[in-house]
C-alpha cells in the first residue's frame, strides 16, 4: 500500500479529485474493516484539500447517526436524522449542497468557523448507512465537482461489509 499521496502541484479541483480516486481505491482495496477506510478517506482528504473537516458519521441505531473517523476540531457526537445537514441528507438520502451555512435551517454549528458544507449519503439496502461530511471554513466552497467525486470516494465503501464492523 502507498503511504505517501501524489497530489500533482497546481492542479484543478477536477485535476485533484481524479488522481486520488485511484489512490484511495489503492488504500481501501482488500481492507474489510470500514473504519479503518473511513479513517484513511478523511485523511486522504483533509490532506489533499486541507478542508477544516471532513469526517463520517454512521447510523448506528434507527434514524440517528454517530460521529466516525474524521480530521478536524472537535465534532458533535449525535445527531438525529431530523437535525442538521447531515440528518437531512440521511433521511433523504441524497447529497446535500450548502453554500451558506447560516442559511439552512437547522445547521448544527459544530464550529463557527464553519461557512459551507457538504454531506453525501452512502444507502445501501434502502438505508443510509453513513454520511461523509466535509465542512469548508469559505462560503460557497463546494459544488457539482465535489459532489460528483465524493459520490464516487463515499460509493468505494459501498463494497465493505459494515455488518463486520
Ligand atoms: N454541520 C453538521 C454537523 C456536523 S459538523 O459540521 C462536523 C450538520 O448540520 O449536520
Amino acid at each position: 500500500m502507498a503511504e505517501t499521496l501524489s497530489i500533482p502541484a497546481g492542479s484543478s479541483k477536477d485535476e485533484m479529485y481524479r488522481a486520488l480516486l485511484p489512490q484511495i481505491a489503492a488504500v481501501i482495496e482488500g481492507v474489510a474493516d470500514p473504519i479503518a477506510n473511513m479513517a484513511n478517506i478523511a485523511a486522504i482528504l483533509k490532506e489533499a484539500f486541507d478542508f477544516y473537516w471532513v469526517g463520517f458519521y454512521r447510523t448506528t441505531a434507527p434514524e440517528n447517526l454517530v460521529l466516525g473517523p474524521f480530521q478536524g476540531p472537535l465534532a458533535c457526537v449525535a445527531i438525529p436524522f431530523s437535525k442538521g445537514v447531515c440528518g437531512a441528507a440521511a433521511r433523504k438520502q441524497q447529497t446535500i449542497i450548502v453554500p451558506d451555512v447560516d442559511k439552512f435551517p437547522g445547521h448544527i454549528a459544530c464550529s463557527s468557523l464553519s461557512r459551507s458544507e457538504i454531506v453525501v449519503p452512502l444507502v445501501a439496502g434502502g438505508a443510509t448507512q453513513l454520511v461523509l461530511d466535509v465542512d469548508s471554513d469559505r462560503l460557497d466552497a463546494f459544488d457539482e465537482t465535489d459532489k460528483l467525486y465524493l459520490e464516487e470516494i463515499v460509493g468505494l465503501l459501498r463494497r465493505e461489509n459494515f455488518e463486520a464492523a
